[in-house]
């Protein structure tokens, strides 16, 4: 079954709540929150994605879907696990150490939260591979992260066929989510390439019909 996860990052905070209202309204699966240090992408909005979870927590049961592109995620992990989120990634390309990698994941798993590992364009998919038994889900940046709206990279979702195929032939039973520049025509590519969860932001947010645009993307 293919599930859509909301970005918030572009959403205008004056018209935040009735995105949000609209959005689950057109049945996404989860709101994907963006959290941007100033460190490990340029841009810095984690008081406005603080500011939209608590929001989200208090006018919908949607699931939140955390992705953290920051440096100090230990830090995070502990702000955003008081919200409960449905899923909180982090990248492996801030870890450093497998120690610090399982250190992270253990802790995100121990209060019940499904933990994703999220790769950037540039990372094979060799560097996650250590730790595909223990996490839930697979994030395959198909943009460079830091912003949205941007093109998706097609080489992305042939890393996405990649490792489709080696959780398969290892039966490791784990969600594959595509992370940016899906539109209507990407999403068929990024399923057929096994990935089962997309993230949309522009396209939804910038549709006539989001309940259309969400079904689009569904089918
Ligand atoms: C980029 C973010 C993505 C992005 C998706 O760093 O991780 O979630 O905002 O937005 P669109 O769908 O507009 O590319
Ligand atoms: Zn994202």
């Amino acid at each position: 079954m293919i599930e859509v996860s909301a970005s918030v990052l572009n959403i205008e905070k004056d018209n935040a709540t009735r995105d949000f209202y609209n959005l689950e309204t057109a049945k996404v699966n989860y709101f994907h929150i963006d959290v941007m240090d100033g460190k490990f992408v340029e841009n810095n909005n984690v008081e406005l994605m603080k500011d939209y979870a608590l929001t989200i927590k208090h006018i919908s049961n949607l699931g939140l879907d955390v992705h953290l592109m920051v440096e100090d995620i230990e830090n995070f992990i502990d702000e955003y696990l008081m919200l409960s989120p449905e899923i909180l990634t982090f990248h492996i390309e801030v870890t450093g150490t497998e120690e610090r990698t399982k250190k992270i994941i253990r802790t995100i798993k121990n209060e019940g939260t499904r933990v994703g590992i999220a790769i950037s364009p540039d990372t094979s998919i060799e560097e996650i591979k250590p730790y595909l038994e223990l996490v839930h889900m697979v994030l395959v940046m198909s943009v460079v992260p830091g912003k949205g709206g941007q093109k998706l990279i097609p080489e992305t979702l042939e890393k996405v066929k990649q490792l489709k195929k080696y959780v398969d032939e290892n039966n490791i039973d784990i969600d594959i989510e595509v992370d940016g520049g899906i539109n209507d025509i990407t999403a068929k590519e990024a399923i057929e390439a096994g990935s089962n969860i997309l993230v949309a932001g522009k396209y939804l947010i910038s549709s006539e019909n989001i309940n259309e645009a969400v079904q689009k993307i569904k089918m």
